[in-house]
């Protein structure tokens, strides 16, 4: 199969807004939040500076409160909706009132790990901004301090339309006075890919119950319309937690230590409340009424990322990923296709992400399970490059679907191509003149 190195870049480039990236052109326009994670890692494969700029200026958005949103919005884009008219953030710049999976922690370990002095020194620059994320995540998202995460809206999740949110969202009356509104995600993508009008319409009454009370986030956990645990988040969170550890050592930061090791024990000891019984396997659950998601997704599969379960919970998860594997052409899809509500091209319903695999590879690898990692992590490469750089695929027959020329997608994909990436291209004076000040400097010369 033909190598897509020059696409993939070039894909990155073209969505380059001046110091960030947008998912995807016309869909996505502004800058996504773990998006932007990923995208600084395909990035700095090939423009380490501009990598860094990409973190820089997602933090640049961090609320006071240490909240780093999902979205942010440099401009107003009357072609998409829910915009910065609809969620009003009341900050500069104006941004949407959740956050996204905190995988920034993660990404930066692998960069300072790959990378020089110059990675260390910026990563010692935002560290303080990531402790912050990681306070506020901790406490706004589980206050009674039960080690369970909640997310306030399915967007929180990164999986938006997953039926892993069909319990919460059926509890959720639309209000009469739900503003109106016009979706436009339907006007790029064919609607039997998207959410249903009768979702939408939930989605954005937590939208507007969240500026109601001015996104108080302790409101919104006391009597929001929605609170879920999501492995998802609660698995990344404390891998992204372990991370900040091994970074915090890294970089001779060790004055925080013990306040990343309390979140570490309290999400650990969290996690078991997501194990379902029933499917012998990490599910997602209300949080209020107690009620469990039925089937394994692929967040469920971040459990080895998170380095959680017993000796037995392990083993039913490593059954459970054989068997979903066996049971598609392409792993790992976002919902067990031998469950009945399985679509394979609708929208976290069945497709397979790109950025999912990465870290469902790393934890498998992890924990010793190299041919399951393998396994995805060509399947990966595969879909690339047999069908693009396309913003999710069918597990089925990998047909590329949603958005296409998509930027996390050929991130992930020159990640996993770094080899061949490296030798490419230093495009920018920063990198070498830093560089070369810290190799000055760690010669003693200044
Ligand atoms: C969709 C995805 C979300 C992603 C965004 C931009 O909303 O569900 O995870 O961040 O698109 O790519």
């Amino acid at each position: 199969m033909t190598r897509r190195i020059d696409e993939a870049i070039r894909i990155i480039k073209m969505n380059d807004r001046g110091g960030y990236t947008v998912p995807t052109n016309r869909l996505y326009p502004y800058q996504w939040n773990w998006d932007s994670g990923f995208t600084a890692l395909g990035i700095w494969h090939f423009n380490k500076w501009r990598a860094w700029l990409e973190i820089m200026v997602l933090l640049e958005a961090q609320w006071d409160d240490g909240m780093v949103p999902h979205i942010v919005f440099r401009h107003h884009d009357p072609d998409y909706f829910p915009g910065p008219d609809i969620w009003q953030s009341n900050t500069e710049p104006s941004t949407s009132g959740h956050s996204q999976p905190p995988v920034l922690a993660s990404v930066i370990l692998r960069i300072v790990r790959m990378g020089t002095a110059y990675d260390s020194r910026k990563a010692r620059e935002v560290f303080p901004k990531l402790m912050a994320y990681h306070r506020w995540f901790c406490n706004a998202r589980d206050p009674q301090g039960k080690g369970v995460i909640g997310i306030i809206h399915p967007w929180e999740s990164g999986r938006d339309n997953c039926p892993d949110w069909d319990i919460g969202m059926k509890g959720i009356t639309v209000p009469d006075n739900l503003m109106s509104y016009a979706r436009r995600d339907t006007s790029y993508v064919d609607s039997d890919q998207r959410p249903s009008q009768a979702q939408y319409d939930r989605f954005i009454t937590i939208v507007q119950f969240g500026r109601e009370v001015k996104w108080d986030h302790r409101a919104i956990n006391a009597r929001g319309p929605f609170l879920m645990a999501d492995p998802g988040v609660q698995f990344i969170l404390l891998r992204a937690c372990r991370d900040l550890q091994e970074l915090a050592h890294l970089l001779d930061m060790d004055e925080p230590i013990d306040e990343i090791r309390g979140w570490i024990d309290r999400l650990t000891t969290g996690c078991d409340w997501l194990w379902n019984d029933d499917i012998g396997g990490y599910c997602a659950r209300d949080i209020r009424s107690g009620d469990f998601s039925n089937a394994i997704t692929n967040a469920s599969m971040l459990s080895f990322f998170a380095g959680v379960g017993s000796s037995d919970q392990r083993a039913s998860m490593v059954a459970h990923c054989r068997r979903i594997l066996d049971a598609c052409w392409y792993g790992m899809p976002s919902w067990d296709p031998e469950d009945r509500n399985f679509e394979p091209k609708r929208y976290w319903r069945g497709p397979v992400w790109a950025v999912m695999n990465h870290m469902i590879v790393a934890g498998l690898v992890d924990a010793g399970e190299s041919e399951l990692a393998s396994r995805i992590s060509s399947d990966t490469r595969h879909l690339v490059e047999a069908h693009g750089m396309a913003e999710y695929f069918d597990p089925l027959d990998g047909t590329g679907l949603g958005g296409m020329d998509f930027s996390w997608t050929a991130a992930i994909y020159l990640d996993l191509c770094r080899d061949e990436v490296a030798p490419l291209q230093i495009d920018n004076i920063e990198t070498v003149l830093g560089n070369f000040a810290e190799g000055i400097s760690s010669h003693g010369i200044d």
